[in-house]
C-alpha cells in the first residue's frame, strides 16, 4: 500500500472509514431527529462537529424502521455569514454543492421557480452585483422564499446548520425566518441539527424566551472520542502505511493530546511524517509535540493571550483564571490561596472570568472540572508560567 498520509487535521474528516467513535452517537441522534426533535449540539472548536454531521447524514440515510425511514441532508455551514445576503450564499451553496445528484437536480428546479418568482438569480447576491435599491426586507424575503423551497427538495429531510451561533449577530432577524420557514405547518418532514462552539452562544439562542427558536430544540453534547477506539486507529493506520508504532509511542501521543481529535491527528501526523522507515517510537513523539507546543509561540492563541494582557481589568482577569487553569488544572479554580498567587482581587472573580474565557471558546467545562480547550495551547501557558508547580520537563 502507499505511504499516503493517513491523518487529516487540517479539515473535517469527510471519508467515513477515518470517522473514528462516532457511529453510536450518530445512531441516537439519528433517530431524535426522525422522530422530529430538533437537536442542538455543542462541541468545542476542533472537537468533531463537522466531521461528526458526515457520519450523521450516513446515519439518516438508513431505514431505521417503518416509523424512521431514510432521510435526506442538507449541510448548511454557517462558519463565514455576517449578513441575511452571507446566510442566502451559504445555503445556496449547500444546494448546488450537494454530493448527492438527485438532490441537487431537485434543488436546482426549486431554485428556478424561486428565481422566476422573485426576478432575479439567486447566485448574483453572491457576486457582488450592485444592490442598490434592495432593502433588507427584500433580502429577508428572498431567504424565507429560499429556505422554503429547501424544505422542498425532500419529503423527509434534515437541515444542518453549522457553527449556527454565528447567526447571533446576523442582522435581519434569520431565526425569526428559519423559524417560519422551517419550523413551522408546511415544514412537518423538516427536523433541524444546530451547531455550535461557543456553549453560552448557543444556550441564549435556545434558552431565551424572546427568541423566536426558544425552546425548540433537544440540546446535546458531542462526545468524547473513546481513547481504546483512537488508539486502535492510530494504530491500525500507522501499521497499514509501513510505518508501524510502539505502543508507548501511541501511549504518549494520546497522554499529551488528551484525546482531543484535532490535536491527536496532527501530532500523529508529525510523528508519521518524521518516521519514515517506520518504528514510531517514544521520542519521536517527544520531539514532534515540543515542535508543535512551540508552534503555538505564533499562531492565533499568543494573539489571544496579549489581547487579553493589553485590555481592561476584566481581560486580565480572564489571563489571570487562563494561566491558573494552565499551570494547576481546574481542580480547584476558587481556592483563595490560588486566586491570591495569580492576582485576584478575590476568589469570586475567578468563575465570572472562567465563564468569559469560556465565551471565547477557549477553555470549557466538564465532569472533573474546568480545562483549557486545546491541550498544545495549555501546554504552552504552563512551560512558561514562573508559578508551575510541577518543574517543566526537561527536554
Ligand atoms: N470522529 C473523528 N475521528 C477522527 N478524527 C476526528 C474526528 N472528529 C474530528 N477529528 C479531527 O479533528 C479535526 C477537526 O474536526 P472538525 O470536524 O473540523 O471539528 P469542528 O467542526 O468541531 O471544529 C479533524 O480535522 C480531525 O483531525
Ligand atoms: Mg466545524
Amino acid at each position: 500500500m502507499a505511504a499516503l498520509n493517513p491523518f487529516v487535521w487540517d479539515r473535517p474528516v469527510d471519508d467515513p472509514s477515518k470517522i473514528v467513535g462516532m457511529e453510536p452517537f450518530a445512531h441516537e441522534v439519528a433517530l431524535v431527529l426522525k422522530g422530529q426533535t430538533n437537536v442542538a449540539l455543542f462541541g468545542a472548536r476542533d472537537t468533531g462537529k463537522t466531521t461528526f454531521t458526515t457520519q450523521l447524514a450516513l446515519e439518516l440515510a438508513k431505514d431505521h424502521g417503518p416509523d424512521a425511514p431514510p432521510f435526506d441532508v442538507v449541510r448548511v455551514n454557517l462558519q463565514r455569514v455576517l449578513s441575511l445576503p452571507g446566510f442566502i450564499g451559504c445555503v445556496h451553496d449547500a444546494l448546488t454543492g450537494h454530493p448527492d445528484k438527485r438532490l441537487r437536480r431537485a434543488a436546482q428546479r426549486q431554485m428556478s421557480v424561486l428565481e422566476k418568482e422573485i426576478g432575479f438569480d439567486i447566485k448574483l447576491i453572491k457576486g457582488g452585483v450592485r444592490r442598490t435599491g434592495i432593502t433588507p426586507a427584500q433580502d429577508a424575503e428572498t431567504l424565507h422564499a429560499q429556505l422554503v423551497a429547501l424544505r422542498s427538495v425532500s419529503d423527509r429531510l434534515v437541515v444542518v446548520f453549522d457553527e449556527f451561533q454565528r447567526l447571533r449577530r446576523c442582522p435581519g432577524e434569520p431565526l425569526a425566518l428559519i423559524r417560519s420557514a422551517l419550523m413551522s405547518t408546511g415544514a412537518a418532514h423538516v427536523s433541524l441539527l444546530f451547531t455550535g462552539s461557543i456553549r453560552n452562544a448557543l444556550k441564549m439562542m435556545l434558552e431565551d424566551s424572546e427568541q423566536p427558536i426558544f425552546g425548540e430544540a433537544a440540546q446535546m453534547q458531542l462526545p468524547v472520542i473513546d481513547r481504546v477506539d483512537f488508539l486502535e486507529y492510530l494504530d491500525f493506520q500507522f501499521e497499514a502505511t509501513g510505518r508501524p508504532a510502539e505502543e508507548a509511542a501511541l501511549d504518549h501521543l494520546l497522554a499529551v493530546t488528551g484525546g482531543h481529535p484535532r490535536r491527536t491527528q496532527q501530532l500523529a501526523w508529525e510523528a508519521w511524517a518524521a518516521s519514515p522507515r517506520g518504528g514510531v517510537d517514544v521520542e519521536t513523539v517527544i520531539d514532534c509535540h515540543e515542535r508543535l507546543v512551540q508552534s503555538v509561540e505564533r499562531s492565533e492563541f499568543s494573539s489571544a493571550v496579549q489581547l487579553l494582557a493589553n485590555g481592561d481589568e476584566a481581560e486580565f482577569n480572564e489571563l489571570r483564571a487562563l494561566q491558573l487553569l494552565a499551570d494547576r488544572g481546574g481542580g480547584n479554580v476558587t481556592s483563595r490561596e490560588l486566586a491570591v498567587l495569580y492576582g485576584f482581587s478575590s476568589h469570586s472573580r475567578v468563575p465570572t472570568a472562567l465563564e468569559r474565557l469560556r465565551g471565547r471558546g477557549l477553555v470549557d467545562q466538564r465532569a472533573d472540572g474546568w480545562y483549557v480547550v486545546d491541550p498544545l495551547f495549555g501546554e504552552w501557558l504552563a512551560r512558561h508560567s514562573p508559578l508551575r508547580d510541577t518543574p517543566a520537563r526537561g527536554h
